[in-house]
């Protein structure tokens, strides 16, 4: 993993964090950009959401002079659907950053955050031809619990996956 620090989003990151979407935007189905009121709305809430925020994964080392220092983020809704559970809203890292275990770091930070909120369960979702992401959730202890077929188009669907954490 490159030198990498893990943090809590601030208002002030807003921007940065825009940047850093919209690079990886076009990866999502759909493209974020094209979901409810795009980017920087979304974005937004979850900085000033009263249960919501993003964990930052920051490298001061490399060339990221004109796009920042944001190599991956994570997001999440606390208290989500009852007041001992929560939703990934957004995972992403940097194209030139995967596979070197950032994603790992930011859900294992998360996940340390929430326990220690008294969060039980923890949701996600990703699609059907999405590789990575189901087998980042696999291997990181996420159950599917339901797919909706279909949901995203022709032959691709949304698989819901949990996570039951162990006190
Ligand atoms: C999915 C994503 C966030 C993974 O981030 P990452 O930092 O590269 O993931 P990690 O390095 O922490 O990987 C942890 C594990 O996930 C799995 N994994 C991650 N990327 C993978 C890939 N391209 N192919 C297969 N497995 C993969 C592996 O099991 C990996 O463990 P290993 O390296 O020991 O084999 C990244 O690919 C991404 O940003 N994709 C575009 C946005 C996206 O799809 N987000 C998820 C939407 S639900």
């Amino acid at each position: 993993m490159p030198e990498t620090k893990i943090r809590k989003a601030r208002q002030e990151d807003h921007s940065s964090l825009c940047r850093f979407i919209e690079i990886v935007d076009n990866e999502f189905c759909p493209p974020l950009s094209m979901r409810g009121n795009g980017i920087e709305k979304r974005v937004w809430e979850c900085l000033t959401g009263k249960h919501s925020y993003y964990l930052i994964a920051e490298d001061h080392s490399g060339p990221y002079d004109i796009l920042g220092t944001v190599i991956g983020v994570i997001g999440c809704n606390k208290f989500w659907r009852k007041e001992n559970d929560a939703y990934i809203n957004l995972m992403c890292v940097h194209p030139l950053q995967r596979k070197k275990g950032i994603s790992r770091a930011l859900c294992q930070e998360l996940e340390r955050e929430l326990m220690n909120d008294g969060i039980k369960k923890l949701y996600v979702c990703t699609w059907s031809t999405n590789d990575a992401a189901m087998r980042f959730y696999g291997s990181n202890g996420f159950i599917p619990y339901c797919i909706m077929k279909n949901d995203r188009g022709n032959r691709v669907d949304t698989i819901h996956y949990r996570k039951t954490f162990q006190s």
